[in-house]
């Protein structure tokens, strides 16, 4: 098999081709959302760990998605992965996911449409030949502005197979580039995605112009699973994110697909081209504009995947680290913990030490801002670490056109005094004060917000962690807010607890305003 792509040109048998949903399929999920900074943060990041496709929104969904699917393609106009855009079936939404993705000098238009019975009958209310119908025009309309069609066939794990193979075929004949078979419902055990796989590429008429791509959710715990027995069946495209994060369980997750390849060549004999010394920092950044860490015991990027406990391990580990280690921290981006800086360094090197964690250019404006924060963090904490450093530098970064801006706090607290909190935020350029008790120092200093810059959201969720070990480590704390059935969380992080919460509660509140400008996303159905 020699596929001739219009992206990729020649593609060798052993390349697999690494669609990245991070943005899309991730972002859509509850908590998850991103703003457009963020956003932009995130791909280039990914670009830096060595996507092939990112898929960078559902344009039609909402302003707010077109905007920043277009904002990605503008920023690989010279080049860079394949920017890819969702649609629908219908023409405003292939349309509007043209325009978006337009200024990429690499771009996709991905269709999807639902096959199964299920979804044909509840969720379209159409009979199968209307559907194969829509799929011939979709596709047909989509190359009128993509070299580059995706279709998807949604819940094609649960479609008749001979129906399956009928629109796959219509499809491809049409023009489609890449077809995708989602387990939309992860529903599916490895031994389906091999007979998927494997008749579609026997059985349909020109499957070897085309890649074949999979798409697989976790409801199961088989997301990854499932997708490497659809490479061994031949997929050379799969569609995961970062963390795995994803409607309901989430999608497979990126890292740990990419490092089964890695470190079992002689079952899967692939090659994605991806920077692995780069898979802990995208997580970590991820984490930190969500506000959602992964469990200690996640493969590959959590707290616990390389710690040894046990006294045995540890002995194995320091004879020969292949003993109880299959592949090296040091592959997938662990270091051991840097001490970097202290109050003594200077800005340059504090500009060094930025580019080093991959910040890239960080605008003078910012910069000071963030060395400020980073002279008063050594002045009150003996070692600043890496991890300091990326805290408190995302925590800046990510809050540049923000309406509310924090600007100080001071708290009384204890047991003989109520707790009072006096804040100062700047709304829209204007400093306010207010002073306020609550039932701790965290509700004073919430009620102390809210009478500053009234609204109904509903505190959802209120957690701290810590970045780094120590009394003295900074605090790493997310708040959710609610506001008519809309959820965005928040982070912030700081040595002194309060002030984090308070910086997450108004990063909350920052993206709800931009929510408010959105609208509802449309429902993911065709
Ligand atoms: O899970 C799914 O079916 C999808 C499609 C839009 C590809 O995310
Ligand atoms: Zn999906």
């Amino acid at each position: 098999m020699s596929i001739d792509h219009p992206n990729f040109g020649k593609l060798a048998d052993d390349r697999v081709i690494i669609f990245d949903t991070t943005l899309r399929d991730g972002e859509q999920s509850p908590g998850f959302s991103m703003n457009l900074q963020e956003k932009l943060r995130m791909a280039e990041a990914l670009t830096e760990l060595g996507v092939d496709v990112m898929e960078a929104g559902f344009p039609i969904a909402s302003p707010g998605d077109f905007e920043s699917v277009k904002a990605i393609a503008e920023l690989y106009a010279q080049g860079g992965p394949v920017i890819c855009g969702l649609a629908r079936t219908g023409r405003d939404d292939i349309l509007r996911a043209a325009e978006a993705v337009k200024p990429a000098q690499r771009k996709r238009i991905h269709i999807f449409l639902s096959t199964s019975p299920l979804h044909m009958k509840y969720k379209l209310r159409m009979e199968p030949e209307q559907v194969l119908e829509l799929t011939v025009n979709s596709v047909t309309l989509a190359r009128q502005h993509a070299d580059d069609v995706e279709w998807s066939a949604e819940d094609g794990s649960r479609t008749e197979p001979d129906f399956l193979c009928r629109c796959v075929e219509a499809a491809i004949a049409h023009g489609a580039t890449t077809i995708n078979i989602p387990d939309t419902v992860g529903y599916a055990l490895p031994e389906d995605m091999e007979r998927i796989f494997t008749m579609l590429r026997n059985r349909v008429p020109g499957a070897e112009k085309v890649i074949f791509s999979t798409h697989n959710h976790n409801d199961l715990g088989l997301a990854v699973a499932n997708t490497i027995a659809a490479i061994r069946a031949g997929a050379r495209q799969v569609e995961c994110t970062i963390n795995g994060i994803g409607e309901r369980a989430g999608n497979a997750a990126l890292e740990e697909i990419v490092m089964a390849i890695r470190t079992r060549p002689d079952s899967v004999p692939c090659k994605p081209a991806i920077a692995t010394q780069n898979i802990l920092k995208t997580s970590k950044l991820l984490s930190t504009i969500t506000g959602f860490d992964v469990q200690p015991n996640k493969a590959i990027v959590g707290r616990n995947a390389f710690a040894h406990e046990s006294g045995i391990h540890q002995d194995g580990v320091l004879k020969n680290a292949a003993t109880y280690e299959i592949m090296t921290p040091e592959s997938v981006g662990w270091t051991k913990s840097n001490l970097v800086m202290g109050k003594h360094s200077g800005r340059a090197a504090f500009r060094d030490k930025l580019r080093a964690l991959g910040y890239g250019e960080i605008g003078d404006n910012k910069l000071n801002d963030a060395f400020r924060r980073f002279k008063d963090l050594a002045d009150r904490k003996k070692a600043v670490y890496d991890e300091d450093i990326s805290a408190l530098v995302d925590d800046e970064v990510m809050r540049d056109n923000n309406r509310i801006k924090f600007v100080s706090l001071d708290v009384r607290a204890g047991s003989k005094t109520p707790p009072t909190a006096v804040l100062e935020l700047e709304v829209d350029g204007t400093l306010h004060t207010a002073t306020a008790t609550g039932d701790g120092p965290v509700d004073a200093t919430f009620i102390a917000i809210r009478s500053i810059f009234a609204h109904d959201a509903t505190l959802r969720l209120y957690s701290v962690g810590a970045v780094t070990e120590g009394t003295d480590a900074q605090a790493r704390v997310t708040v959710r807010l609610e506001e008519g059935g809309k959820m965005v969380d928040g982070q912030g992080a700081d040595t002194d607890t309060i002030v984090a919460s308070a910086r997450a509660y108004i990063h909350a509140l920052n993206k709800l305003l931009v929510k408010r400008t959105r609208t509802e996303p449309a429902a993911l159905s065709a």
